[in-house]
């Protein structure tokens, strides 16, 4: 790098006051009153929060980051010598793995009452910062709509064999699963999970499983609504050929996923790491996933979604303590029958 580079670098950091890293470096060059975010949501949001609420506040923000599985681990292993202040997620999943290690404070009541009980935790100890669905993505040319399946569990019928994909070894899909395992048990989410192996196609992620479904490859996919929004809104170069199923019915698959923000116990900054908090479940950061580019679905501050997101309430999604969530039994559960 040159040194004009890493001065323009540096001055840009500090204009915005986001000091961006996925690795550690960062966060140990972090200054004490430095608020440090695991961050595993995603970046791109991450960094218009960020910039956003050091613009109000002044306050420096260090974003490390990483997935779900890989920064809830990174926590637990820490533990209370973590310079973590403030932990984001894209999942409910690793919030739990992060509250059940005892390693959160409780959120400030005020923070809760920004955001109803249906999109966080009973337990008070991390709240909703924004929801995401699952759908069934599909090519028409593919599959009729009277052929779509009614429930996800359909799935995994050998009716469907050769017919769908998916990504189980990403934390989007995992949490999908959980809801599975929430709602129908282990047995039965095992049973799903063989049906799976034996009739999907596995992809990388997401937007693979999309493209793939798009391109004809395969005539349907399980994926979070964003995506879809997102590729259609900038041209649906990737989604133009597709349609979204929406299970509706408070099946496993209407699932609405809770992206999760909570302080660390251990914080020295949590003062400043409440404020954060606050931030985004309030207007400020509500508005910004509400008119932003993400097309997540703002949970707080009764910030409406991004034109033309059907409304949260009309996806008719099971209920569930975002807290009863077991990542790791959904892990075991996709080891055991050789998914991942
Ligand atoms: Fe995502």
């Amino acid at each position: 790098m040159t040194a004009t580079l890493a001065a323009a670098l540096l001055l840009l950091s500090s204009c915005t006051g986001v000091t961006n890293s996925d690795d550690d470096g960062a966060v140990e060059g972090a200054s004490a009153e430095a608020l440090v975010v695991y961050n595993a949501q995603h970046e791109k949001l991450a960094e218009e929060w960020v910039e956003e609420f050091t613009a109000q506040t002044g306050i420096e923000v260090v974003l490390r980051n990483g997935g779900d599985s890989e920064l809830s681990n990174q926590l637990v292993a820490e533990g209370d010598a973590s310079r973590a202040d403030v932990f984001l997620t894209e999942n409910s999943p690793a919030m739990s793995l992060v509250e059940n290690a005892g390693l959160f404070a409780p959120v400030d009541p005020a923070t809760l009452d920004l955001v109803p009980e249906k999109y966080r935790p009973a337990s008070g100890m991390w709240t909703g910062i924004a929801a995401r669905s699952a759908v069934f993505v599909y090519n028409p040319e593919l599959l009729d709509e009277s052929e779509l399946p009614s429930s996800i569990l359909d799935l995994q019928s050998p009716s469907w064999k050769g017919k769908w994909g998916g990504a189980p070894s990403g934390a989007d899909f995992q949490a999908i699963i959980s809801a599975i395992l929430e709602t129908q048990g282990p047995e039965a989410t095992a049973e799903w999970l063989t049906g799976m192996k034996d009739n999907a196609t596995v992809y990388r992620n997401n937007i693979v499983t999309m493209k793939a479904v798009n391109a004809g490859e395969v005539a349907g996919g399980i994926i979070y609504h964003y995506y879809w929004f997102r590729d259609s809104d900038s041209g649906g170069e990737n989604s133009g050929n597709t349609k979204l199923h929406y299970f509706g019915d408070q099946d496993p698959g209407a699932f609405v996923s809770i992206s999760g923000g909570g302080v660390l116990k251990s914080s020295k900054n949590s003062v400043k790491a409440q404020q954060f908090l606050a931030f985004l479940a309030g207007v400020s950061g509500q508005t910004i996933l509400g008119e932003g580019y993400s097309f997540e679905y703002p949970v707080g501050g009764d910030v409406p979604a991004k034109d033309p997101l059907p409304t949260l309430d009309s996806l008719n999604a099971p209920v569930i303590d975002p807290s009863k969530l077991n990542g790791p039994e959904v892990i075991d559960l996709i080891m055991q029958v050789g998914l991942l």
